[in-house]
Protein backbone atom coordinates (compact mmCIF):
# COMPACT_ATOMS: atom_id res chain seq x y z
CA UNK A 1 0.00 0.00 0.00
CA UNK A 2 1.38 3.48 -0.72
CA UNK A 3 2.24 5.97 2.00
CA UNK A 4 -0.96 8.20 0.84
CA UNK A 5 -3.20 5.32 0.65
CA UNK A 6 -2.15 4.11 4.04
CA UNK A 7 -2.34 7.35 5.96
CA UNK A 8 -6.22 7.37 4.18
CA UNK A 9 -7.13 4.04 5.74
CA UNK A 10 -5.97 5.39 8.82
CA UNK A 11 -7.79 8.64 8.76
CA UNK A 12 -11.19 6.94 7.92
CA UNK A 13 -10.28 4.32 10.36
CA UNK A 14 -10.18 7.50 13.14
CA UNK A 15 -13.34 8.89 11.75
CA UNK A 16 -14.82 5.38 12.58
CA UNK A 17 -13.76 5.19 15.83
CA UNK A 18 -14.58 9.32 16.43
CA UNK A 19 -18.19 7.92 14.90
CA UNK A 20 -18.78 5.44 17.19
CA UNK A 21 -17.16 6.65 20.42
CA UNK A 22 -19.91 9.73 19.62
CA UNK A 23 -22.25 7.03 19.54
CA UNK A 24 -22.08 5.28 22.27
CA UNK A 25 -21.55 8.77 24.07
CA UNK A 26 -24.65 9.90 22.91
CA UNK A 27 -25.94 6.71 24.19
CA UNK A 28 -24.84 8.10 27.82
CA UNK A 29 -25.64 11.67 26.75
CA UNK A 30 -27.83 12.01 30.38
CA UNK A 31 -26.61 9.53 32.54
CA UNK A 32 -25.91 11.98 35.50
CA UNK A 33 -29.78 13.14 34.61
CA UNK A 34 -31.55 11.62 38.13
CA UNK A 35 -35.08 10.54 38.37
CA UNK A 36 -37.14 13.73 39.58
CA UNK A 37 -40.16 13.39 42.03
CA UNK A 38 -43.41 13.03 40.59
CA UNK A 39 -45.47 16.16 40.80
CA UNK A 40 -47.58 15.92 44.05
CA UNK A 41 -50.89 16.65 42.47
CA UNK A 42 -50.59 14.30 40.04
CA UNK A 43 -49.65 11.37 42.19
CA UNK A 44 -53.60 11.75 43.51
CA UNK A 45 -54.54 11.74 39.83
CA UNK A 46 -52.69 8.48 38.93
CA UNK A 47 -54.54 7.06 42.12
CA UNK A 48 -57.78 8.27 41.14
CA UNK A 49 -57.11 6.60 37.49
CA UNK A 50 -56.41 3.24 38.90
CA UNK A 51 -59.18 3.00 41.06
CA UNK A 52 -62.48 1.72 39.65
CA UNK A 53 -65.01 2.82 41.99
CA UNK A 54 -67.72 4.49 39.65
CA UNK A 55 -68.64 6.85 42.06
CA UNK A 56 -64.59 7.91 42.43
CA UNK A 57 -64.04 11.84 42.27
CA UNK A 58 -60.93 13.44 42.14
CA UNK A 59 -60.68 16.61 44.45
CA UNK A 60 -56.77 16.90 43.95
CA UNK A 61 -56.92 18.79 40.59
CA UNK A 62 -57.50 22.44 40.47
CA UNK A 63 -60.00 22.81 37.51
CA UNK A 64 -63.57 23.17 38.35
CA UNK A 65 -66.38 20.44 36.92
CA UNK A 66 -69.66 20.24 36.63
CA UNK A 67 -72.18 17.85 38.40
CA UNK A 68 -71.32 15.14 35.78
CA UNK A 69 -67.09 15.37 37.38
CA UNK A 70 -66.96 17.06 33.59
CA UNK A 71 -64.92 20.46 32.49
CA UNK A 72 -67.34 22.78 32.34
CA UNK A 73 -67.12 25.28 28.87
CA UNK A 74 -68.47 28.90 30.09
CA UNK A 75 -71.43 30.02 27.45
CA UNK A 76 -69.93 32.78 27.21
CA UNK A 77 -66.54 31.02 25.85
CA UNK A 78 -68.77 29.20 23.25
CA UNK A 79 -70.14 32.27 22.57
CA UNK A 80 -66.75 34.78 22.01
CA UNK A 81 -64.90 31.06 19.99
CA UNK A 82 -68.00 31.16 17.35
CA UNK A 83 -67.52 35.21 17.35
CA UNK A 84 -63.67 34.62 16.32
CA UNK A 85 -64.36 32.06 13.96
CA UNK A 86 -66.82 34.12 11.84
CA UNK A 87 -63.84 36.96 11.75
CA UNK A 88 -61.81 34.62 10.01
CA UNK A 89 -58.52 36.20 11.81
CA UNK A 90 -55.05 35.29 10.36
CA UNK A 91 -52.48 33.59 12.80
CA UNK A 92 -49.37 36.31 12.45
CA UNK A 93 -47.36 36.70 15.18
CA UNK A 94 -48.81 38.43 18.31
CA UNK A 95 -46.31 41.59 19.35
CA UNK A 96 -43.85 40.23 22.05
CA UNK A 97 -45.73 41.46 25.12
CA UNK A 98 -49.19 40.27 23.53
CA UNK A 99 -51.81 42.59 21.84
CA UNK A 100 -52.18 46.00 23.23
CA UNK A 101 -55.82 46.08 23.05
CA UNK A 102 -55.71 42.15 25.32
CA UNK A 103 -53.33 43.55 28.09
CA UNK A 104 -55.46 46.95 28.22
CA UNK A 105 -58.58 45.36 29.12
CA UNK A 106 -57.48 42.39 31.23
CA UNK A 107 -55.28 45.75 33.63
CA UNK A 108 -58.78 47.17 33.51
CA UNK A 109 -60.35 43.83 35.08
CA UNK A 110 -57.89 43.78 38.12
CA UNK A 111 -57.11 47.06 38.89
CA UNK A 112 -60.39 48.77 37.80
CA UNK A 113 -61.90 50.98 35.08
CA UNK A 114 -61.13 54.06 36.28
CA UNK A 115 -57.77 53.42 38.00
CA UNK A 116 -55.61 56.18 38.00
CA UNK A 117 -52.38 53.99 37.39
CA UNK A 118 -54.02 52.92 34.00
CA UNK A 119 -54.79 56.58 33.27
CA UNK A 120 -51.66 57.24 34.03
CA UNK A 121 -50.01 54.86 31.78
CA UNK A 122 -47.81 54.48 34.71
CA UNK A 123 -48.33 50.25 34.35
CA UNK A 124 -46.12 47.88 32.03
CA UNK A 125 -48.42 45.12 31.45
CA UNK A 126 -47.73 42.15 29.43
CA UNK A 127 -49.61 38.79 28.14
CA UNK A 128 -47.63 35.67 29.74
CA UNK A 129 -48.62 31.80 29.48
CA UNK A 130 -51.31 31.81 32.10
CA UNK A 131 -50.59 32.42 35.27
CA UNK A 132 -47.42 30.51 36.15
CA UNK A 133 -45.85 31.99 33.03
CA UNK A 134 -46.43 35.57 34.79
CA UNK A 135 -45.20 34.42 38.02
CA UNK A 136 -41.79 32.74 36.33
CA UNK A 137 -41.51 35.91 34.07
CA UNK A 138 -41.96 38.21 37.38
CA UNK A 139 -39.56 36.56 39.66
CA UNK A 140 -37.38 35.97 37.16
CA UNK A 141 -37.45 39.72 35.98
CA UNK A 142 -36.49 40.25 40.04
CA UNK A 143 -33.68 38.27 39.89
CA UNK A 144 -32.42 40.74 36.98
CA UNK A 145 -33.68 44.02 38.01
CA UNK A 146 -34.57 44.82 41.29
CA UNK A 147 -32.23 43.55 44.37
CA UNK A 148 -29.38 41.28 44.44
CA UNK A 149 -29.81 39.65 47.58
CA UNK A 150 -33.81 39.45 46.50
CA UNK A 151 -35.24 36.96 48.92
CA UNK A 152 -38.92 35.76 48.67
CA UNK A 153 -41.62 35.52 51.30
CA UNK A 154 -44.41 33.19 51.02
CA UNK A 155 -47.57 32.43 52.96
CA UNK A 156 -48.01 29.12 54.76
CA UNK A 157 -49.05 27.19 53.47
CA UNK A 158 -49.10 28.16 49.54
CA UNK A 159 -49.47 26.68 46.55
CA UNK A 160 -46.69 24.36 45.47
CA UNK A 161 -45.13 25.70 42.13
CA UNK A 162 -44.64 29.07 44.28
CA UNK A 163 -41.61 27.93 46.00
CA UNK A 164 -40.92 25.57 43.05
CA UNK A 165 -40.44 28.50 40.56
CA UNK A 166 -37.82 30.66 43.44
CA UNK A 167 -35.82 27.26 43.38
CA UNK A 168 -35.37 27.23 39.90
CA UNK A 169 -34.38 30.42 40.14
CA UNK A 170 -32.15 30.47 43.33
CA UNK A 171 -34.13 32.82 44.96
CA UNK A 172 -33.93 32.15 48.37
CA UNK A 173 -38.02 32.21 49.92
CA UNK A 174 -39.48 32.08 53.32
CA UNK A 175 -42.85 31.61 55.00
CA UNK A 176 -44.59 34.14 56.86
CA UNK A 177 -47.70 32.48 59.08
CA UNK A 178 -51.09 32.32 57.45
CA UNK A 179 -53.33 29.58 58.12
CA UNK A 180 -53.89 28.95 61.58
CA UNK A 181 -54.10 24.93 62.17
CA UNK A 182 -56.33 25.62 65.79
CA UNK A 183 -59.07 27.37 64.03
CA UNK A 184 -59.04 26.40 60.17
CA UNK A 185 -58.63 30.13 59.22
CA UNK A 186 -56.53 33.18 58.31
CA UNK A 187 -53.75 33.07 61.06
CA UNK A 188 -53.58 37.45 61.58
CA UNK A 189 -51.37 37.61 64.26
CA UNK A 190 -48.96 35.54 63.29
CA UNK A 191 -49.13 36.56 59.76
CA UNK A 192 -48.42 40.38 61.10
CA UNK A 193 -45.57 39.71 63.51
CA UNK A 194 -43.55 37.40 60.74
CA UNK A 195 -44.30 40.30 58.06
CA UNK A 196 -42.91 42.84 60.31
CA UNK A 197 -39.73 41.64 60.89
CA UNK A 198 -38.82 41.11 57.18
CA UNK A 199 -36.16 42.69 55.58
CA UNK A 200 -37.09 45.54 53.94
CA UNK A 201 -37.10 45.62 50.45
CA UNK A 202 -38.12 41.67 50.48
CA UNK A 203 -41.05 41.07 48.26
CA UNK A 204 -44.18 39.72 49.97
CA UNK A 205 -46.25 37.35 47.83
CA UNK A 206 -49.89 37.33 48.38
CA UNK A 207 -52.88 35.82 47.06
CA UNK A 208 -55.07 38.42 46.33
CA UNK A 209 -57.96 36.02 46.67
CA UNK A 210 -59.07 32.35 46.80
CA UNK A 211 -56.14 31.02 48.92
CA UNK A 212 -54.53 27.83 46.85
CA UNK A 213 -54.48 25.63 48.86
CA UNK A 214 -55.90 26.70 52.23
CA UNK A 215 -59.69 28.51 51.17
CA UNK A 216 -59.11 31.10 53.48
CA UNK A 217 -58.86 34.38 52.66
CA UNK A 218 -58.46 37.86 55.05
CA UNK A 219 -61.08 39.89 55.58
CA UNK A 220 -61.14 43.69 54.27
CA UNK A 221 -60.19 44.71 57.92
CA UNK A 222 -57.42 42.44 58.07
CA UNK A 223 -56.32 43.57 54.35
CA UNK A 224 -55.69 46.80 55.27
CA UNK A 225 -53.33 45.56 58.57
CA UNK A 226 -51.44 43.86 55.58
CA UNK A 227 -51.13 46.59 53.45
CA UNK A 228 -49.88 49.19 56.40
CA UNK A 229 -47.51 46.68 57.81
CA UNK A 230 -45.88 45.96 54.17
CA UNK A 231 -45.76 49.80 53.90
CA UNK A 232 -44.74 50.46 56.94
CA UNK A 233 -41.94 47.62 56.66
CA UNK A 234 -40.77 49.13 53.36
CA UNK A 235 -41.76 45.49 51.44
CA UNK A 236 -42.20 44.66 47.92
CA UNK A 237 -46.39 43.23 47.53
CA UNK A 238 -46.38 40.60 44.40
CA UNK A 239 -49.81 39.98 44.17
CA UNK A 240 -50.86 36.45 42.63
CA UNK A 241 -54.67 36.69 41.64
CA UNK A 242 -55.29 33.35 40.04
CA UNK A 243 -59.04 33.32 40.97
CA UNK A 244 -60.58 36.80 40.22
CA UNK A 245 -64.40 35.74 40.58
CA UNK A 246 -63.79 32.95 42.18
CA UNK A 247 -63.85 33.73 45.44
CA UNK A 248 -67.11 35.59 45.59
CA UNK A 249 -68.77 35.22 42.35
CA UNK A 250 -67.63 39.00 42.03
CA UNK A 251 -64.76 40.22 40.06
CA UNK A 252 -64.68 43.76 41.54
CA UNK A 253 -65.17 42.62 44.90
CA UNK A 254 -62.39 39.54 44.52
CA UNK A 255 -60.00 42.83 43.20
CA UNK A 256 -60.53 44.45 46.42
CA UNK A 257 -56.92 43.88 47.99
CA UNK A 258 -54.95 44.45 45.19
CA UNK A 259 -56.86 47.88 44.59
CA UNK A 260 -56.65 48.67 47.95
CA UNK A 261 -52.99 47.99 48.41
CA UNK A 262 -53.16 50.63 45.07
CA UNK A 263 -55.20 53.19 46.51
CA UNK A 264 -52.42 53.62 49.34
CA UNK A 265 -49.65 53.78 47.23
CA UNK A 266 -48.38 50.62 46.87
CA UNK A 267 -46.64 49.51 43.18
CA UNK A 268 -47.56 46.16 43.11
CA UNK A 269 -46.52 43.43 41.20
CA UNK A 270 -49.41 41.25 39.37
CA UNK A 271 -49.99 38.34 38.09
CA UNK A 272 -53.10 37.01 36.47
CA UNK A 273 -54.77 34.22 35.09
CA UNK A 274 -57.30 33.27 33.16
CA UNK A 275 -57.38 29.42 33.15
CA UNK A 276 -60.10 29.39 36.03
CA UNK A 277 -62.22 32.27 35.90
CA UNK A 278 -62.69 31.58 31.71
CA UNK A 279 -62.24 27.95 31.93
CA UNK A 280 -59.39 28.44 29.46
CA UNK A 281 -57.16 26.37 31.61
CA UNK A 282 -54.64 24.65 28.44
CA UNK A 283 -54.98 28.26 26.33
CA UNK A 284 -52.23 29.78 28.56
CA UNK A 285 -54.22 33.30 28.99
CA UNK A 286 -52.08 35.58 31.87
CA UNK A 287 -51.10 38.55 32.39
CA UNK A 288 -47.72 40.11 34.42
CA UNK A 289 -48.09 43.86 35.67
CA UNK A 290 -45.79 45.89 37.05
CA UNK A 291 -46.86 49.49 38.25
CA UNK A 292 -44.14 52.04 37.86
CA UNK A 293 -45.06 55.07 39.57
CA UNK A 294 -44.94 56.91 35.84
CA UNK A 295 -45.10 56.41 31.94
CA UNK A 296 -41.80 57.28 31.52
CA UNK A 297 -40.40 54.18 34.38
CA UNK A 298 -43.45 51.71 32.40
CA UNK A 299 -41.74 52.18 29.41
CA UNK A 300 -38.55 51.49 30.73
CA UNK A 301 -39.33 48.48 31.94
CA UNK A 302 -41.58 47.31 29.62
CA UNK A 303 -38.33 47.64 27.05
CA UNK A 304 -36.80 45.18 29.53
CA UNK A 305 -39.55 42.79 29.50
CA UNK A 306 -39.80 42.62 26.27
CA UNK A 307 -36.19 41.33 25.64
CA UNK A 308 -36.74 38.72 28.62
CA UNK A 309 -39.61 37.91 26.74
CA UNK A 310 -38.33 37.81 22.85
CA UNK A 311 -35.28 35.30 24.38
CA UNK A 312 -37.35 32.92 25.95
CA UNK A 313 -40.78 32.39 24.13
CA UNK A 314 -40.57 35.10 21.16
CA UNK A 315 -44.13 35.87 21.73
CA UNK A 316 -47.11 34.73 23.48
CA UNK A 317 -50.24 32.37 21.73
CA UNK A 318 -52.91 34.28 20.68
CA UNK A 319 -55.69 32.20 20.67
CA UNK A 320 -56.91 31.90 24.63
CA UNK A 321 -55.98 35.84 24.85
CA UNK A 322 -58.35 36.51 21.45
CA UNK A 323 -61.35 34.77 23.94
CA UNK A 324 -60.33 36.93 26.84
CA UNK A 325 -60.43 40.12 24.94
CA UNK A 326 -63.75 39.03 22.47
CA UNK A 327 -65.57 38.65 26.31
CA UNK A 328 -64.65 41.44 28.30
CA UNK A 329 -64.71 44.22 25.02
CA UNK A 330 -67.89 42.46 23.67
CA UNK A 331 -71.06 43.84 26.61
CA UNK A 332 -73.25 41.22 26.07
CA UNK A 333 -70.55 39.08 26.28
CA UNK A 334 -69.07 40.08 29.62
CA UNK A 335 -72.23 39.81 30.68
CA UNK A 336 -73.10 36.71 30.08
CA UNK A 337 -69.48 35.84 31.60
CA UNK A 338 -70.26 37.99 34.47
CA UNK A 339 -72.88 35.62 35.20
CA UNK A 340 -71.17 32.38 34.52
CA UNK A 341 -68.17 33.38 37.27
CA UNK A 342 -71.35 33.95 39.69
CA UNK A 343 -72.69 30.71 38.56
CA UNK A 344 -69.73 28.82 39.05
CA UNK A 345 -68.74 30.44 42.75
CA UNK A 346 -72.45 29.75 43.56
CA UNK A 347 -71.82 26.24 43.01
CA UNK A 348 -68.80 25.82 44.69
CA UNK A 349 -70.37 28.00 47.59
CA UNK A 350 -73.22 26.00 47.83
CA UNK A 351 -71.66 22.37 47.77
CA UNK A 352 -69.39 23.74 50.84
CA UNK A 353 -73.19 24.62 52.48
CA UNK A 354 -73.75 20.47 51.40
CA UNK A 355 -70.60 19.02 52.58
CA UNK A 356 -70.55 20.97 55.79
CA UNK A 357 -74.27 19.84 56.54
CA UNK A 358 -73.29 15.98 55.54
CA UNK A 359 -70.52 15.72 58.01
CA UNK A 360 -73.14 17.72 60.47
CA UNK A 361 -76.06 15.69 59.61
CA UNK A 362 -74.15 12.58 60.20
CA UNK A 363 -73.66 13.42 63.78
CA UNK A 364 -69.78 14.47 63.55
CA UNK A 365 -69.52 16.33 67.13
CA UNK A 366 -66.98 18.87 65.97
CA UNK A 367 -66.85 22.35 64.57
CA UNK A 368 -67.32 22.19 60.58
CA UNK A 369 -67.89 26.04 60.11
CA UNK A 370 -64.71 26.49 58.50
CA UNK A 371 -65.72 24.58 55.61
CA UNK A 372 -68.59 27.18 54.54
CA UNK A 373 -66.07 30.33 55.86
CA UNK A 374 -63.54 29.08 53.74
CA UNK A 375 -63.52 30.18 49.64
CA UNK A 376 -63.21 29.65 46.52
CA UNK A 377 -61.95 26.33 45.01
CA UNK A 378 -59.84 24.82 47.68
CA UNK A 379 -61.31 23.27 51.22
CA UNK A 380 -58.97 22.53 54.14
CA UNK A 381 -60.97 20.35 55.79
CA UNK A 382 -58.56 20.03 58.61
CA UNK A 383 -58.34 16.20 58.65
CA UNK A 384 -55.13 14.93 59.19
CA UNK A 385 -53.32 12.97 57.58
CA UNK A 386 -53.72 9.59 60.04
CA UNK A 387 -57.63 10.12 59.43
CA UNK A 388 -57.33 10.91 55.67
CA UNK A 389 -55.62 7.16 55.19
CA UNK A 390 -58.11 6.24 57.72
CA UNK A 391 -60.90 7.66 55.33
CA UNK A 392 -59.53 6.04 52.43
CA UNK A 393 -58.78 2.94 53.59
CA UNK A 394 -61.72 2.26 55.32
CA UNK A 395 -63.86 3.81 52.50
CA UNK A 396 -62.48 2.26 49.72
C1 LIG B 1 -52.33 30.25 43.44
C2 LIG B 1 -52.16 29.96 41.99
N1 LIG B 1 -51.42 30.79 41.26
C3 LIG B 1 -51.24 30.60 39.96
C4 LIG B 1 -51.81 29.52 39.31
C5 LIG B 1 -51.52 29.45 37.85
O1 LIG B 1 -52.30 28.70 37.07
P1 LIG B 1 -52.18 28.81 35.49
O2 LIG B 1 -50.73 28.83 35.14
O3 LIG B 1 -52.87 27.61 35.01
O4 LIG B 1 -52.85 30.09 35.12
C6 LIG B 1 -52.58 28.61 40.04
C7 LIG B 1 -53.15 27.42 39.43
O5 LIG B 1 -53.55 26.47 40.02
C8 LIG B 1 -52.77 28.86 41.42
O6 LIG B 1 -53.52 28.06 42.17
Amino acid sequence: MSQALKKLSAQLLNHADAVNTGLRASSTWWSNVQMGPPDVILGITEAYKRDTDPKKVNLGVGAYRDDEGKPFILPSVRQAEESIHRKKLNHEYAPIGGEASYTDLVAKLAFGDNSPVLKEKSNCTVQTLSGTGALRLGLEFLTKHYAKNLEVWLPSPTWGNHPQICNTLNIPHKKYRYYDPKTNGFDLNGALEDISKIPAGSVVLLHACAHNPTGVDPKKEQWHQLSQVIKDKKLFPFFDMAYQGFATGNVDNDAYAVRYFVSEGHQVMLAQSFAKNMGLYGERAGALTFLCGDAESAAKMMSQVKIMIRTMYSNPPLYGARIVQEILSTPELRKQWLADVKQMADRIISMRTQLRGGIEGAGNPHRWQHITDQIGMFCFTGLKPEQVSQVKSSHL
